[in-house]
């Protein structure tokens, strides 16, 4: 069995991309592996966060991860400042990786922008803390979406030069599993551009506690082409409109694009649309409604939080106790 471990920025409610593309992917491996999901609200504060707002999207972000499967008695649900140790294994980590490699990072450099000089250290050193995440369990498999493959090699970087740097043989290799582009939903104005929580227009998503008027009302007015659907995947190829409302509809039903396409072939957007409609208000709803339910009872979402909290920090203890000794660090009692 081996053991899985993910993160997520609690940065608003998650999307239907969020949920295509990695969340529905993580419910099964509860029953295959050992797996630790975390809501990342350490790697949130790298760039500024109103308190209220933090507090309220952690809560909102454990919510929606239950309610689409995660189920806190099959996996370690928790929240990443709940578990010191992290935050603990990360120095050590910032003073393993070279400022070379952090200067590669490509995410920096988005998440930057223009000015540079005003970002945060925290932003600067963020794969440092995200490699901590992983390795502080021992972590072998990581599925990411493919925006997170450097910072995993990086982590790989960092956890061998870790092993080498002091003669160890102790944290063990990280395996990406990358999501497929196929999963990729995106964005309901422009087809070129990725289905984003940080997109100026709502119009562009659906976030998983829309409900049902306002997820026909986005798919009325998401942009199409005027043309019939063809019977072939090919001919899709410079829809891209078309082909994201396919998939999507593929994806949320469980089916093939190929197979959507045999029987909606012929047919115009006026006939797709409200198929669509109604696969993702039945797939979604009861998403939506499950994760209200939680968000009622606050007291009994930090509970479930607080006492996965408790399973990942037995796993974590031990390994930061025995890197703290490999450094050299004078053992506590
Ligand atoms: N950086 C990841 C993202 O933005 C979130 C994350 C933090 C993560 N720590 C992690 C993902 C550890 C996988 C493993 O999507």
């Amino acid at each position: 069995m081996a053991r899985v471990f993910s993160g997520i920025q609690p940065s608003g409610v998650p999307t239907l991309g969020n949920y295509l593309g990695a969340i529905r992917n993580w419910v099964p491996m509860q029953d295959t592996d050992e797996c630790l999901f975390c809501v990342v609200d350490l790697h949130a504060i790298t760039q500024r966060q109103e308190p209220a707002e933090l507090l309220r999207q952690t809560r909102e972000m454990a919510a929606a991860l239950i309610a689409c499967g995660l189920s806190p008695d099959k996996c370690v649900l928790f929240v990443q400042s709940h578990v010191p140790a992290h935050a603990q294994l990360a120095w050590v980590f910032n003073c393993i990786a070279r400022l070379g490699w952090l200067n590669r990072m490509t995410q920096f450099k988005d998440k930057a922008g223009k000015d540079r000089e005003a970002a945060s250290t925290g932003l600067y050193v963020y794969p440092n803390l995200m490699a901590a995440d992983i390795l502080v369990y021992h972590a072998t498999q990581v599925p990411v979406g493919d925006d997170q493959r450097q910072h995993l090699e990086l982590a790989n970087d960092i956890a061998e030069k870790f092993n080498h740097d002091y003669g160890v043989d102790f944290f063990p290799r990280i395996e990406p599993l990358i999501q497929g582009v196929a999963a990729r939903v995106m964005s309901l104005r422009d087809g070129t551009r990725k289905m984003s929580k940080s997109d100026p227009s709502d119009q562009s998503r659906i976030n998983l506690n829309d409900d049902a008027d306002t997820i026909a009302n986005k798919i009325k007015r998401a942009t199409t082409d005027p043309e019939l659907l063809p019977d072939n995947l090919a001919a899709l190829e410079k829809r891209p409109e078309a082909r994201n409302l396919v998939g999507i509809l593929a994806a949320i039903t469980g089916r093939t694009q190929e197979d959507v396409l045999a029987e909606h072939a012929g047919r115009g957007f006026g006939a797709f649309k409200p198929a669509l409609t109604e696969a993702l208000v039945a797939h979604l709803g009861p998403i939506r409604a499950e994760m209200l339910r939680l968000l009622e009872d606050p007291a009994a979402l930090d509970a479930a939080l607080h006492q996965g909290a408790e399973k990942a920090e037995a796993i974590a203890e031990p390994i930061l106790k025995r890197a703290y000794e490999i450094v050299g660090f004078l053992p506590r009692r």
